[in-house]
């Protein structure tokens, strides 16, 4: 998959922007504050509907500007038009220019993988940012997913709303209690599932890029999951056993909503071993991973985003980096600095951007 040509129209601080893309790489520089991140947002937002930065999706908008539009040509096998437009009503979506009714009709159609500086979360914050990390990669190759993951929590909810109402009230009829628990287990079994095939898939590629960019082998997921290894029915006897835990604290303490993951580097937690640098490597040989493994599942590759990815990384781990970087994985990088970047042989168009607008454009064409 690839975007071939990208439209703003008050987008952040992009008044109007028409621009072309290399199908291999490109290279966004320009001095901070300059735009290069806005621009790949604009690309995110596109294909998520939403940012990957934590904000107010009022701040998209042009400072001066009420509503603002993204269109983007993509191609894979044909080219499909994608819009959305942002104002104080709402979201709006169009897929060759036509109305999108549902969003989640509209997302999980233009594959991102995405690295930016925020990812470090991935291994610093908490269990639950590693969850929605592993949630979106999931997302984009399994359709029911996230339909199943919202039911599960909407059960959860209703759950631990019953387990109140039984410490409350003294209330010791289990059966409503049963059925809660068995639908639970049923929508956890499938995310279980999912997230246990997906990390297993990651584990083939992780340890092999790891070592690509840092030169030391064993680094693997592990996946920490109360599900893990048991049936159905074997679940159904831990929430038993934790019943009266779970009344006294009124909340479900087994399930896939505890779920974690640890980067583990030669079974050394990378969260309390690691250093910086060998976490934000260990993030983006996840990444590489995730591309591969979408690629092995739907036969074609996602677009790669590295924003921001050289702070921090002395220039032997950045240069093997590049050296992963594909022909036929279209990518974005961004950086302030172009000229100390010695490309792997691959093609690629340079974009300088000044106080969002593109001052220059130029392609360098590679042999192989
Ligand atoms: N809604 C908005 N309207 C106008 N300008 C905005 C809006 N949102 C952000 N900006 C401006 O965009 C600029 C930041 O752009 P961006 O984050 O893309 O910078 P960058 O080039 O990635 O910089 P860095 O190298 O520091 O990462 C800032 O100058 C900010 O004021
Ligand atoms: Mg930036």
């Amino acid at each position: 998959m690839r975007i071939d040509v990208l439209k703003l129209y008050n987008f952040r601080n992009y008044t109007r922007l028409s621009i072309s893309f290399h199908p291999n790489l490109n290279l966004i520089y320009g001095k901070n504050g300059s735009g290069k991140t806005n621009l790949v947002e604009a690309i995110y937002v596109l294909a998520l509907t939403r940012s990957f930065r934590l904000v107010n999706e009022k701040t998209l908008i042009l400072d001066t500007a009420l509503m603002c539009k993204i269109e983007g040509t993509l191609y894979n096998n044909h080219a499909t038009t994608y819009e959305i437009l942002l104002s104080k009503d709402g979201k709006k979506v169009q897929i060759n220019h036509d109305k999108v009714a549902k969003i989640s009709d509209y997302i999980s159609k233009i594959p991102i993988v995405l690295f930016h500086p925020d990812d470090l979360r991935f291994i610093k914050d908490t269990p639950s940012t590693r969850r929605k990390t592993v949630n979106i990669s999931i997302s984009l190759l399994d359709i029911p997913y996230l339909r199943y993951l919202n039911l599960y929590n909407k059960i959860l909810k209703q759950r631990n709303s019953y387990l109140k109402q039984m410490a409350i009230n003294g209330n010791s009829s289990t059966e409503y209690l049963k059925i809660l628990t068995d639908k639970l287990i049923m929508y956890g079994s499938y995310i279980y599932k999912k997230r246990e095939e997906f990390l297993e898939k990651i584990n083939q590629h992780i340890s092999t890029f790891y070592e690509k960019i840092t030169g030391i082998s064993g680094l693997k997921i592990l996946y920490v999951s109360s599900y893990k290894g048991l049936n159905d029915e074997e679940i159904g006897e831990l929430y038993q056993k934790s019943q009266a835990k779970d009344v006294d604290y009124r909340k479900t303490s087994i399930g896939i909503h505890m779920d974690d993951l640890k980067f583990l580097l030669n079974n050394r937690d990378l969260k309390e071993y690691g250093s910086e640098g060998q976490q934000k490597n260990a993030i983006i040989a996840y990444k590489f991973s995730e591309i591969e493994v979408f690629r092995e599942c739907k036969g074609f590759y996602p677009i790669l985003i590295l924003d921001d990815l050289f702070s921090e990384l002395d220039g032997e781990k950045i240069q093997n980096i590049l050296n992963l970087l594909k022909t036929d994985i279209q990518t974005f990088i961004t950086t302030t600095d172009v000229d100390n970047l010695n490309l792997p042989y691959l093609s690629y168009k340079q974009i300088h951007i000044q106080n969002g607008k593109v001052v220059e454009e130029s392609e360098h064409e590679r042999g192989k």
